[in-house]
């Protein structure tokens, strides 16, 4: 009927047939308007700039059909997500626990410093300090690479690095290569330009340190002074003892001196690190060729554990100090023994500090 009426053919003759026609007939013109109405709302309502950023670029150059399939590019892929998540964050520290955040960018590249040594001298707090630059990245564990795991290769060596960034310098430490005789060689052929770290201590407190710890794993071990004398009446000290030889600085120097030049070996006080932590990291930023920016603001003393810690991060509840086995309570010693030690290492220290230029006053 209604083609009727369009093509003018069916000419209606009742008021009831009009009536009828024009209701149907408007009928129809309410429901095209409708729907031409509804479909513009759907393209008003998709405009780019209400969608999500992935889905902008899809919508952006797509028709209908090309919008719908691309709408299911709103589910922000997971590596993008954390991009912006990692922009967002402010510069964070590198400790291990905030890893993962930047963990999928930058590339592993061998170290461009290393903290060689000494073991007990204060190592973990100058990586952990040092660390919360923002330009650096470092391994949390030892790898022990140039003193027990060197045929693992350089590759492997390699996958252990954090992930840098450009302008990022990479780190790691190890105390044991300083005493290592292969370890600078091996480093000089990793690269001639690695800078080298060393925190030093009075080596008479470094040992009661060293031996302290090992008592804590080995309890029945024999007294410090059996260990450290061949004859303690005669003050003959037993310079193979691990604890004792560690601190015999000037001649593990001597080896490094033989593959790097002096000036890219820093040496850090492990008691001013104590004292003045802010002081030794400017050295260390310095040394590193990085802007200082750890500072005193990034330090507190802590009186319970008797150290300087970390102030709480913005991203965190606590502060941070060192764990218990940073930090213990020494092994009392007799003075009489402390005292022929002294004299045993007292010209191996005049040698050390002539050989680095400073003196580090361990009397
Ligand atoms: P003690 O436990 O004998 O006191 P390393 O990390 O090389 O093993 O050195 C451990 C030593 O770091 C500790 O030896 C401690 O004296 C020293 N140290 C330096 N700064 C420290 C800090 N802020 N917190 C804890 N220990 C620190």
């Amino acid at each position: 009927m209604a083609c009727a009426l369009l093509n003018g053919r069916a000419v209606p003759s009742s008021p009831r047939l009009i009536t009828t026609c024009l209701c149907v007939f408007s009928f129809l013109v309410t429901y095209l308007c409708y729907c031409a109405l509804f479909s513009a709302d759907a393209v008003i309502m998709q405009t780019p700039g209400d969608l999500p950023r992935g889905c902008r670029r899809a919508s952006v150059d797509g028709g209908g059909k090309r919008r719908l399939q691309k709408s299911v590019s709103c589910v922000i892929p997971f590596d993008e997500g954390e991009r912006d998540h990692v922009r967002a964050l402010p510069h964070r520290n590198n400790t291990q626990s905030s890893a993962p955040v930047t963990a999928k960018f930058g590339n592993k590249k061998l170290p461009n410093a290393i903290i060689v040594g000494v073991k007990k001298g204060g190592t973990r707090a100058v990586l952990e300090f040092i660390r919360i630059h923002p330009d650096v990245r470092a391994v949390g564990t030892e790898t022990h690479f140039f003193d027990r795991n060197h045929d693992r290769g350089l590759d492997w060596y390699r996958s252990l690095m954090p992930r840098t960034l450009e302008g990022q310098i990479s780190m790691e430490k190890t105390p044991s290569y300083f005493v290592t005789a292969d370890a600078p060689r091996r480093i000089a052929a990793m690269s001639r330009h690695t800078k080298l770290i060393v925190v030093v201590r009075d080596p008479v407190t470094r040992a009661i340190s060293d031996y302290t710890q090992t008592l804590t794993k080995t309890p029945d071990l024999p007294s410090f002074q059996e260990l450290a004398f061949l004859n303690q009446s005669q003050g003959l000290v037993d310079a193979s003892w691990n604890a004792i030889r560690i601190g015999l600085y000037a001649l593990h120097l001597e080896c490094w001196l033989r593959h790097f030049p002096l000036e890219q070996i820093h040496f850090v006080s492990g008691e001013r690190l104590i004292t003045d932590p802010a002081g030794e990291l400017a050295r260390v930023q310095d040394f590193l060729g990085l802007k200082r920016i750890v500072t005193d603001k990034h330090f507190y003393f802590n009186r319970t554990k008797g150290f300087p810690c970390l102030k709480k991060p913005e991203s965190s509840v606590s502060p941070r100090c060192l764990g218990k086995s940073k930090g213990r309570t020494h092994v009392q010693i007799d003075r009489e023994a402390v005292d022929q030690l002294r004299d045993f290492y007292r010209p191996h220290n005049v040698r050390f500090y002539e050989m680095v230029g400073f003196d580090f006053r361990w009397e």
